[in-house]
C-alpha cells in the first residue's frame, strides 16, 4: 500500500505544473495570431508555387503537398520553424495512395484481396516510409464506391460494394495513422473524396452526381462512416455537385452528416482548386463567395487555388465573423499537434534510407500482390505452366513493362525499381525454357514468336496512367490494337493464357469465350512481375475476387450486383420483361468471382433466428489437390420490406486457407444493424425473414 501511494506520488509530481491539453495549446497559440496567419494554416499548396517560401516565413501555411525526399521537406520546414514569427511547423502531404516508395497494387486490386489486414500492412508500411521523409498526411484512402468501370477512378477504390468498401476504409485508416498518431511513425489519413464522387454521371470524371437519400446513405457513405468510426483524421470534399450542390460547399453532407450525426472531429479539405471551381458550376460569383461558402460549409482548408486569400477582406468588411475562421485553423493546429509536429518537424533521413524499399517492405508488396489476382478463366487448367515447359511465348505491350506495373498515383515509386513481368517469368520459370518475346506492336512478329511457343502468355491491358484520374472512357474494349493482336495469336492453335492489367473492367466478351485461361492482375506493384510469375508457375494459388461487376458491354453499365428488383424480372420467353433485346442482363465476370487451382465445396449451411442477432455459418472444404485460400462470401436478401431492397447484399466475408482435404467451419454474426435500411428520413431495422446465401448454398433465418 505504501509502495503504491510512494509511486502515485513520483507520478504526480513528474507531471509539469499545470500541464497542457492539445486544446489548450491550440487554444494558447490561437490567441497570438492574426487573422492573416490563421488564413495562412487554411491554405495549402505544392511546391511550385513562386511566392511559397515568402509565405511560408511571412504567415506561415498549413500544408505542402507533393514533395519527395526528407532534405527537400526539411529545408523548407526550417523556413517555417526558424523563420516565420509563430514557428508553426508545415504540415507535408502527399498522394501516398498505395504505398510511398514501395508500391503496392493499386487499390482496386487490394480491393481484390478481400483481405483488410492487406490493406492495413500496406497502408502500414506506406505511412512508415513516408513519415521517414517527414511526410505526415496521405490524401489515402479513396473510399467511393464506383459501380461504373468507365470512370477511371475506379482504380483507387475498393469498388462497388459498401461493406467491403468500409472494411477496406477502416483498415487504410487504421494503417496509416497507426495506434497512435504522436508516433512519429504514424501519418494521418485522408477520407476522400466526400461524397458520391464515384456516380459522376456516364462515367465521366468530374461530372454531376444525383441520387437519392437512399442510395446515398445506403451505398455511398457506409465507408466514410466507417472511415469515421476508425477515428480518420481528415477528410477530402469531392469535386462534384451532389443534388445539385457541389461537395464543396454542401451543408448537408459536411454539417448534418458529417460533424453533427458522425461527430468527426478532424478538419476537411477541399480538393484541387475545387472550391474556386464552384464558380463554373454556378452556385458562386466570385472567389470571394466561393470560399465562405466553403468555409461556412466547413471546408477548413484550401487546396491550391488560394481563394481563402480573399477571406480577410471578408472578415475585415463584416461578411464573415473572424470565429469562423479560428473553428478551421483550430482544427488543423490540433492536427498538427496531435502529430507531435511542433516537437518533431522535420523528416529523418536516415530512417529514410533504412525504411524505403526495405526487404520486409518489398516482400509484403509481393505477398499482397499475389492475393490481389483474380483468375477470372482456366479452361482445362491451363494454368499453372509447367516449369519444364520448352518454350514460352511472351507477347504483348505490358509484357516487359515495368512503368506500368505501378498503376496510377506511384507516390515515390520508380519504375527502375519494379519488376516485369517478363522480369519475373525469367526468375522463375525452369531453367530449359526457352522465353520469346515480342511487344505485338507489329502483329506478324508477335504471331511467327507465338508459332514456335509451346505456351503463349499474352499481355493486356490499359497503361498504368491511363487509370486514375482524368482517365474516363467511353468504350472498353481492348485498347488500341490488341483485340487484333489477341485474336491473331489465338487463331495460331497455341494454348494462350491472357493476362490483363488495368485499372478497371474491360469488356472482354470474345476473350472470355476464346481464350482458355485469363488472369485479371490489375497494376501489381513494385514486386508485380514477381507475385503474377508465382501464380503463373503455381508457386502461388491465385484466391482473389472481383470486387466490382465485370460488364459484357458498355450498354450494360450502370451494372451492379446489388441492384433492386423489378416488377418484370428477365424472362427471356416475356417480351415485356426488363431485358435487352440484343444481350443477356447478366454480367460477362459477377462481383466476387474469382478462381483458384483448387476447389471448394460448401455444405451443411445452418441459420439460427433470434432477437438482436442471427448466426450463419457453413463447412467449406478443399476438395482439389493443392493447397488454397478462398474468400468466403455471405449474401442476404430482404424478400419483403417497407422499400424494395437489393436482390442480393453482400453482408459478410472471410478469408479461410485450407489444406487439400481439408474442412472450417466458417461463422458469422448478423445483427440488426447489418440489415438496417434507410428509410424516410432515418435508419431502420424491420424484422421478418431474410434469405441467405454462402457460396452456393441458400438458406434463411428469422430476426426479430
Ligand atoms: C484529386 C485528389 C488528389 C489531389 C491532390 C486531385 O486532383 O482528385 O484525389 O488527392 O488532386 O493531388
Amino acid at each position: 500500500m505504501k509502495r503504491r501511494i510512494l509511486l502515485l506520488l513520483i507520478l504526480i509530481t513528474a507531471l509539469p505544473l499545470g500541464a497542457q491539453t492539445i486544446d489548450d495549446r491550440v487554444d494558447a497559440l490561437l490567441a497570438r495570431m492574426t487573422l492573416e496567419e490563421k488564413i495562412g494554416q487554411l491554405l495549402q499548396f505544392t511546391p511550385g508555387r513562386e511566392d511559397l517560401r515568402e509565405r511560408v516565413a511571412k504567415t506561415g501555411i498549413g500544408c505542402v503537398f507533393g514533395m519527395g525526399t526528407a532534405a527537400d521537406i526539411n529545408e523548407m520546414q526550417r523556413i517555417a520553424v526558424e523563420k516565420s514569427r509563430l514557428k508553426i511547423p508545415i504540415l507535408f502531404a502527399h498522394d501516398v495512395i498505395h504505398g510511398n516508395r514501395t508500391i503496392f497494387p493499386i487499390p482496386l486490386g487490394i480491393a481484390a484481396t478481400w483481405d483488410p489486414p492487406s490493406a492495413e500492412l500496406s497502408a502500414r508500411i506506406a505511412a512508415r516510409e513516408a513519415s521517414a521523409s517527414g511526410i505526415r498526411w496521405t490524401f489515402s484512402p479513396m473510399v467511393d464506391i464506383a459501380r461504373d468501370p468507365r470512370w477511371g477512378r475506379v482504380a483507387e477504390g475498393a469498388g462497388e460494394d459498401p461493406v467491403l468498401g468500409a472494411a477496406m476504409a477502416a483498415a487504410y485508416v487504421r494503417g496509416y495513422q497507426g495506434k497512435d498518431i504522436s508516433s512519429p511513425d504514424s501519418i494521418l489519413a485522408c477520407a476522400k473524396h466526400f461524397a458520391a464522387y464515384g456516380a459522376a454521371e456516364a462515367g465521366r470524371d468530374y461530372n454531376t452526381t444525383d441520387m437519392s437519400e437512399k442510395t446515398l446513405r445506403g451505398i455511398y457513405l457506409p465507408p466514410f462512416k466507417s472511415a469515421v468510426d476508425a477515428g480518420v483524421w481528415t477528410l477530402m470534399t469531392a469535386f462534384n455537385a451532389l443534388n445539385g450542390v457541389p461537395a464543396t460547399a454542401n451543408r448537408h453532407l459536411l454539417v448534418d452528416i458529417l460533424r453533427n450525426e458522425w461527430g468527426f472531429r478532424g478538419f476537411v479539405d477541399s480538393d484541387y482548386e475545387a472550391i474556386d471551381e464552384m464558380r463554373n458550376h454556378g452556385t458562386a460569383g466570385t472567389p470571394e463567395e466561393a470560399a465562405i461558402q466553403a468555409i461556412t460549409a466547413g471546408v477548413d482548408m484550401d487546396m491550391v487555388d488560394a481563394v481563402y486569400d480573399t477571406l480577410a477582406n471578408a472578415v475585415k468588411e463584416g461578411r464573415l465573423p473572424e470565429s469562423v475562421i479560428d473553428t478551421s485553423a483550430r482544427r488543423i493546429l490540433r492536427a498538427k499537434f496531435a502529430l507531435g509536429l511542433f516537437e518533431r518537424p522535420y523528416g529523418d533521413e536516415r530512417r529514410e534510407k533504412a525504411e524505403h524499399l526495405a526487404p520486409a517492405h518489398l516482400d509484403a508488396a509481393r505477398r499482397i500482390a499475389q492475393k490481389s489476382l483474380v483468375l477470372l478463366k482456366n479452361e482445362s487448367s491451363l494454368l499453372p505452366l509447367s516449369k519444364k515447359i520448352g518454350t514460352l511465348a511472351l507477347i504483348g505491350p505490358l509484357a516487359d513493362s515495368r512503368e506500368d506495373m505501378l498503376g496510377s498515383w506511384r507516390a515515390h515509386g520508380k519504375a527502375e525499381e519494379a519488376v516485369s513481368f517478363l522480369e519475373g517469368v525469367r526468375a522463375t520459370a525452369g531453367a530449359q525454357t526457352k522465353i520469346v518475346v515480342s511487344d505485338g506492336a507489329a502483329i506478324d512478329d508477335a504471331v511467327a514468336k507465338a508459332r514456335t511457343a509451346d505456351v503463349v502468355l499474352l499481355v493486356l491491358g490499359e497503361k498504368g496512367d491511363e487509370s486514375g484520374e482524368a482517365n474516363s472512357r467511353a468504350f472498353l474494349d481492348l485498347p488500341g490494337n490488341q483485340q487484333q493482336l489477341l485474336e491473331a495469336v489465338v487463331a495460331t492453335g497455341k494454348p494462350v493464357a491472357l493476362i490483363v492489367m488495368a485499372g478497371r473492367p474491360f469488356t472482354i466478351t470474345w476473350a472470355a469465350e476464346k481464350v482458355p485461361a485469363i488472369l485479371w492482375t490489375w497494376f501489381a506493384g513494385t514486386q508485380g512481375g514477381h507475385a503474377i510469375a508465382d501464380v503463373v508457375f503455381g508457386d502461388v494459388n491465385p484466391s482473389g475476387k472481383l470486387p466490382i461487376t465485370f460488364p459484357r458491354s458498355v450498354g450494360q453499365i450502370p451494372i451492379y450486383y446489388n441492384h433492386l428488383p423489378t416488377g418484370r424480372p428477365e424472362d427471356l420467353t416475356q417480351r415485356y420483361t426488363s431485358r435487352y433485346i440484343d444481350s443477356p442482363n447478366d454480367p460477362l465476370y459477377p462481383f466476387g468471382h474469382g478462381l483458384s487451382y483448387t476447389t471448394f465445396e460448401y455444405t451443411d449451411l445452418k441459420a439460427s433466428s433470434g432477437m438482436q442477432a442471427v448466426t450463419v455459418s457453413a463447412n467449406v472444404r478443399n476438395s482439389g489437390k493443392v493447397a488454397g485460400e478462398e474468400v468466403v462470401q455471405l449474401y442476404i436478401n430482404d424478400p419483403v420490406a417497407s422499400t424494395s431492397r437489393p436482390v442480393r447484399e453482400l453482408k459478410g466475408f472471410r478469408r479461410v486457407a485450407l489444406a487439400p482435404g481439408e474442412t472450417k467451419r466458417v461463422e458469422f454474426t448478423i445483427g440488426r444493424a447489418d440489415l438496417a435500411f434507410w428509410h424516410e428520413g432515418g435508419w431502420k431495422f424491420e424484422p421478418g425473414m431474410f434469405r441467405v446465401w454462402v457460396g452456393g448454398l441458400e438458406g434463411k433465418f428469422e430476426l426479430k
